[in-house]
C-alpha cells in the first residue's frame, strides 16, 4: 500500500521525489458501543488496514489533493478554502488542513494523494482513518509538535463541522491512539486511556461485513443521542450530580426508569449495562478468561438489538450463525449499526465452518459478507517509503 500510493503520487505530480506516507488503521469496536457521547468506556481497537497519505510540501500556497479511490483532485489556495459538502471525502481531509492552518500550524501548501485498504462506508471509521492520516501527514511536511490526543480531538472537531455527524469521541481515539498488539480501553469523560495487550492464544478476532449499506444510521443516531439526553435530564431529578447517563447505575434505572417513556426506558437500560459490559469485559480479556469476554460480546449485541434498537435483520442472522458454529466464544454488531460489520470471537480453526454458514446469509440476503481475519492490527503514524 505504501509503495502503491507513492506510485499513485508519482503518476499524479510527476515524480515522488521527497514524498513522505503517513497512514491511519480503521478501528472496531470491541464491546462498549454507544458510550462514548454518554461519557463512559469503549473498548475498540484497530484493524489491519487503513488509509494511506502521500504528502509533498509545496513553497508556494496551493493546496492539490487526489484521490484514488474516488478519482478526483481538489485544488485552491491555503487561504481560500470554500467549504467543501459535507461528507463529501475532501470534506475530512480538508477540513483538518484548514483547522491546522487556522491555529497557526501551517503556513504552505502541498501535494497529497490519498488510497487505502479499508473498506469504507463498513462502520469500521474510514472517516476517522482518514482524519487521522490528514493530521500525521500534516505534521510530516510542517513538522509541528501536538499532543495526539489534541489531534484526535481536533479531528473530532472536523467531523462535527465539516461532516456534521455528531460523533463521540471514540473513532478518531481508536484510529489516532490505538497500538499495534493492543486494544484500547477510553474513559470518554476524564480523556484517560490504557492500551490493553491483546493475547488471544488460538482465538482470533473476525469482523464480518454484512455489505448493508447504512442508510438510516446518521438520523437514527441523532435520535439516539437526544433519547439518551433525556433520559439524563430524568434522572436528575433524583440526584443532581448526574451529568450523563455514566453517572447512572442500573439500581436507578429500576427504581425510577419506568417512569421515563418505555422507548427512553430501554436507551438508557442500554448505556449502564453496556458501560458495566465493556469494564467486565476488559477485567475478562486481563485475566485471560476468553469465553467471558464472548459472552459479554454476545449480551451486548442483544442490549444493541432489543433495547437501543440499531442492529437490523441482516446483523443479527451473522450474529446467530455465528453462534451456531463451533468454535465462536462470542458474537456482536460494532459501531454504529444499521449495516456495517459484526466482530465475533472465533476459535481460529473453526475459521472456516463460520464461513461455510455464511452461505445462509448469501441465500438469504443476496448479499457476499466480506469475512477478515484480524492477525496483525496497526496504528496510526508515518511510514517509510521503500524506493528499492
Ligand atoms: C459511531 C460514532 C462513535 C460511537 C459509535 C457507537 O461510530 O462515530 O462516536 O458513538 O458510533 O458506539
Amino acid at each position: 500500500m505504501i509503495e502503491s500510493v507513492a506510485q499513485g503520487f508519482a503518476s499524479k505530480f510527476g515524480d515522488a521525489d521527497g514524498v513522505v506516507v503517513a497512514m491511519a488503521p480503521g478501528r472496531v469496536n470491541l464491546i462498549g458501543e454507544y458510550t462514548d457521547f454518554n461519557d463512559g468506556f469503549v473498548f475498540p481497537m484497530t484493524v489491519d488496514s487503513g488509509i494511506y497519505i502521500a504528502v509533498r510540501a509545496r513553497d508556494d500556497k496551493t493546496v492539490r489533493v487526489a484521490s484514488i479511490r474516488y478519482d478526483e483532485l481538489v485544488e485552491y489556495e491555503l487561504d481560500e478554502l470554500e467549504t467543501p459538502k459535507p461528507g463529501s471525502w475532501c470534506s475530512y481531509v480538508l477540513g483538518v488542513v484548514e483547522e491546522l492552518r487556522l491555529r497557526g500550524h501551517l503556513t504552505h501548501g502541498f501535494e497529497a494523494v490519498i488510497d487505502g485498504n479499508l473498506h469504507l462506508g463498513a462502520g469500521l471509521s474510514s472517516s476517522a482513518a482518514l482524519e487521522v492520516a490528514t493530521g500525521v501527514s500534516m505534521q510530516q511536511i510542517a513538522r509541528f509538535e501536538m499532543d495526539p490526543v489534541d489531534m484526535v480531538k481536533l479531528c473530532q472537531y472536523v467531523e462535527h463541522n465539516y461532516a456534521n455527524v455528531m460523533c463521540g469521541i471514540m473513532d478518531q481515539f481508536a484510529c489516532g491512539i490505538g497500538r499495534s498488539g493492543h486494544a484500547l480501553l477510553l474513559d470518554c469523560r476524564s480523556l484517560d486511556y490504557e492500551n490493553v495487550p491483546v493475547e488471544l492464544g488460538d482465538y482470533r478476532f473476525v469482523i464480518v461485513n454484512s455489505e448493508v449499506e447504512r442508510s438510516l444510521a446518521l438520523s437514527a443516531y441523532n435520535t439516539r443521542r437526544a433519547e439518551c439526553q433525556e433520559a439524563v435530564e430524568h434522572f436528575r431529578h433524583y440526584d443532581s450530580s448526574i451529568r450523563a447517563l455514566r453517572d447512572v447505575d442500573m439500581d436507578l434505572v429500576e427504581k425510577h426508569g419506568g417512569e421515563l417513556p418505555p422507548v427512553v426506558h430501554r436507551r438508557c437500560r442500554h448505556v449502564v449495562a453496556e458501560n458495566e459490559r465493556a469494564l467486565a469485559a476488559v477485567a475478562a480479556l486481563k485475566s485471560g478468561s476468553l469465553d467471558a469476554f464472548g459472552r459479554l460480546m454476545t449480551e451486548s449485541h442483544r442490549s444493541l438489538r432489543d433495547d437501543f434498537e440499531v442492529s437490523c435483520e441482516q446483523l443479527d442472522l451473522l450474529v446467530e450463525l455465528a453462534h451456531d458454529t463451533q468454535g465462536v466464544l462470542g458474537s456482536r454488531m460494532t459501531g454504529a449499526g444499521f449495516g456495517g460489520c459484526t466482530v465475533s470471537l472465533v476459535q481460529k480453526d473453526a475459521v472456516p465452518e463460520l464461513i461455510n454458514r455464511l452461505g445462509d446469509y448469501t441465500a438469504r440476503f443476496n448479499l457476499a459478507p466480506g469475512v477478515f481475519v484480524l492477525e496483525r492490527n496497526l496504528e496510526a503514524g508515518p511510514v517509510a517509503i521503500d524506493y528499492s
